[in-house]
């Protein structure tokens, strides 16, 4: 079967598997449950907290994102487009899954074409590490161009590649490769992982040369389970749990890299979302919830979905007194264990 047949049944093959399977990690969680905000002390109404923020000078109206998922079948058109459409309502930024589909067949490009619906959404466009081996700049700049993306996301999964049948497990060179990419487009450009989270030592590698750290850690999806289900084999099952939990990532990459931390990977609450902030994430991204609900919803069950965390994030800060962004990620923070002795162990500070 030809290669870009093989990406495109990929695409479908994952969405039912996350939808209709336990993909979420067993026993690993995110840590941010043993992250404790000190209140602020301040009586504040709901209605009086302001979480609008900007990105690339853009205005965005809360400190959330929606992860790259799909596109490359001409099935996930519709689910771009309801994604899209409830990004924009909301003005919140917006992933689409790995462009490779487009490269392997640029007749697909149509499928993550989704500002054709969305003119004024910020879109995040994806592709492999690896793949930055295979494409040179002028391949990358066309392939983020032709659908109009405002950053580039280039994600590192050597987890889920070790357990994916036709996984390519070859990293040599990929960091230099994100680094001169980097330099040679004219979009930002965000690394991200798919939920094995990001480490203090690649992040430091990175830093300066790269303009975000999209962590992506453990504690949600785990995309060694997503390919050992496809893998139909029992192989997967002893790395279900590898990965560094999204609150120890997010940790890890504040203390090594100066430009935006994103904290990503097992995000489900406004808990998740304000804990994340107060340990330094400048915003937070998902991707399960988001598909679930658009599966079960529509592009207006997304947009519900993040209407409801939303209200949540004000509720909470409101409860603890924090009426801003800036003044929340300036809140003091305590760690549970074992969370802190894992950072007091690796010489990491809360801030
Ligand atoms: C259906 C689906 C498809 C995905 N496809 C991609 C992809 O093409 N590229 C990518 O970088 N990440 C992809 N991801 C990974 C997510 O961006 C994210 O890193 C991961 O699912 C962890 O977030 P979560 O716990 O909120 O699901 C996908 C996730 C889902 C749920």
């Amino acid at each position: 079967m030809p290669d870009d047949n093989i990406t495109q049944i990929r695409k479908l093959e994952h969405i039912q598997i996350i939808t209709k399977r336990n993909t979420q990690y067993r026993e690993k969680t995110t840590m941010l449950e043993l992250v404790g905000i000190k209140p602020n002390g301040g009586a504040i109404s709901k209605r009086d907290v302001d979480i609008e923020s900007e990105l690339l000078g853009l205005p965005v109206s809360a400190p959330l994102f929606i992860s790259g998922m799909t596109g490359g079948h001409p099935a996930t058109l519709g689910i771009n487009r309801n994604i899209a459409i409830a990004a924009a309502r909301l003005n919140i930024p917006m992933g689409v899954g790995s462009q490779r589909a487009m490269m392997e067949n640029k007749e697909l490009a149509y499928t993550y074409d989704v500002k054709k619906f969305a003119k004024e959404l910020i879109l995040i466009g994806n592709i492999g590490a690896t793949k930055l081996l295979v494409y040179n700049d002028g391949q990358i700049q066309r392939m983020v161009d032709s659908i109009g993306v405002d950053m580039l996301a280039v994600h590192t999964n050597p987890g889920q590649e070790s357990v994916q049948p036709e996984g390519d497990i070859d990293f040599r060179g990929v960091m230099g490769r994100i680094i001169e990419v980097a330099r040679g487009i004219r979009q930002p450009v965000i690394v991200k992982e798919v939920g094995n989270g990001i480490s203090r030592e690649v992040a430091a590698r990175l830093n300066g040369k790269v303009y975000c750290i999209d962590t992506q850690g453990a504690g949600g999806t785990t995309w060694i389970g997503v390919e050992t289900y496809r893998n139909k084999s029992k192989y997967g099952g002893a790395f279900w749990e590898w990965g560094i939990p999204t609150a120890l990532s997010v940790l890890e990459a504040r203390s090594s890299f100066n430009g935006p931390v994103w904290a990503s990977g097992g995000i489900r609450t406004p808990s998740d979302v304000v804990r994340s902030l107060a340990i330094g994430a400048e915003r937070c991204g998902m991707a399960k919830p988001i598909i679930s609900s658009e599966r079960s919803g529509g592009s207006d069950g997304v947009y519900s979905f993040i209407s409801r965390m939303i209200d949540g994030i004000k509720e909470e800060m409101a409860g603890l007194g924090f009426q801003s962004l800036k003044e929340l990620r300036q809140a003091k923070v305590t760690f549970k264990e074992p969370l802190r002795h894992i950072l007091k162990d690796r010489g990491i500070k809360a801030k």
